[in-house]
């Protein structure tokens, strides 16, 4: 059984004390902490401590970051590692993300480094893969998944894979408004799925988490999860409204038990 993962992620916006006030607001609009989800939020690394510090230590709440460096510390300025990562209390990372990709020229070699540094200390990777409108349009959108998660993947022992969560994003969706239908998305996550099974073991697999990400709203939330093939969402846009991040969270938890 897979739980729901929710993931909120900010990327550069709110001030640390706006991210305070923000949090606030949502622990109002959120039930208690039987949502039978679990719920994740990835602010600036400027604002994770008013966000931690708002939470609390019994949120049903957890924090993510957005990014992080492969080394533990050193002359890498402007860079964040796994080790302060968990010293102020996440439990998650986002790894490769395409705007990372895109904007900061990421390449997979770093961001296996990264997924695997991650690992080392204790952080869950969600890592995230997807396509372009090219890619899709000249059909190797199946190619492109299976390229990207082999180079960030390959190697890791089974134990480490069922620590990993992959967000399938294709990046025509992101920010774009215009969202994968549900049959594109469960089309992409059932070969994602079926390559981790190859990387690792179908059992492994199975227990893996896929979520889907790219103009999520809560509009559209419902339909997306409405399939066993979906195991959440990375939700940039939509999440930086109390109202409509907490709507997607009550949607979620209101969707049927996931089943392998
Ligand atoms: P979006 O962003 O929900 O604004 O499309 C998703 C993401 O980049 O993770």
């Amino acid at each position: 059984m897979r739980t729901l993962l929710i993931v909120g992620n900010w990327k550069m916006n709110k001030t640390a004390s706006e991210a305070a006030t923000f949090v606030r607001q949502l622990n109002q609009h959120l039930p208690g902490n039987s949502t039978g989800i679990e719920l994740v939020i990835a602010p600036p690394f400027t604002a994770l401590e008013s966000v931690r510090q708002v939470l609390g230590p019994t949120s049903p709440i957890q924090l993510g970051a957005q990014d992080m460096f492969w080394e533990d510390h050193g002359a890498y300025t402007g860079e964040v590692s796994a080790p302060m990562l968990k010293d102020l209390g996440c439990r998650y990372v986002i790894i490769g993300h395409s705007e990372r990709r895109t904007l900061f020229g990421e390449q997979s070699d770093g961001i296996q480094k990264k997924v695997r540094a991650a690992l080392k200390h204790g952080l869950r990777p969600i890592l995230c893969i997807g396509e372009s409108l090219i890619q899709r349009d000249n059909g190797s959108t199946d190619d492109v998944l299976t390229q990207q998660l082999h180079d960030s993947l390959s190697g890791l022992t089974g134990k480490a894979m069922a620590e990993v969560t992959v967000a399938y994003e294709p990046i025509w969706a992101i920010g774009t408004g215009k969202s994968a239908t549900t049959e594109q998305a469960v089309a992409a996550h059932r070969t994602i799925r079926r390559v981790l099974g190859a990387v690792a073991s179908s059992a492994i697999a199975d227990g893996m988490r896929i979520l889907y990400g790219g103009s999520v709203t809560p509009q559209n939330i419902e339909s997306l999860l409405a399939s066993d093939q979906v195991d959440g969402a990375l939700i940039g846009g939509a999440c930086l409204q109390v109202e409509s991040f907490a709507t997607i969270a009550k949607v979620a938890s209101a969707a049927r038990p996931i089943g392998v």
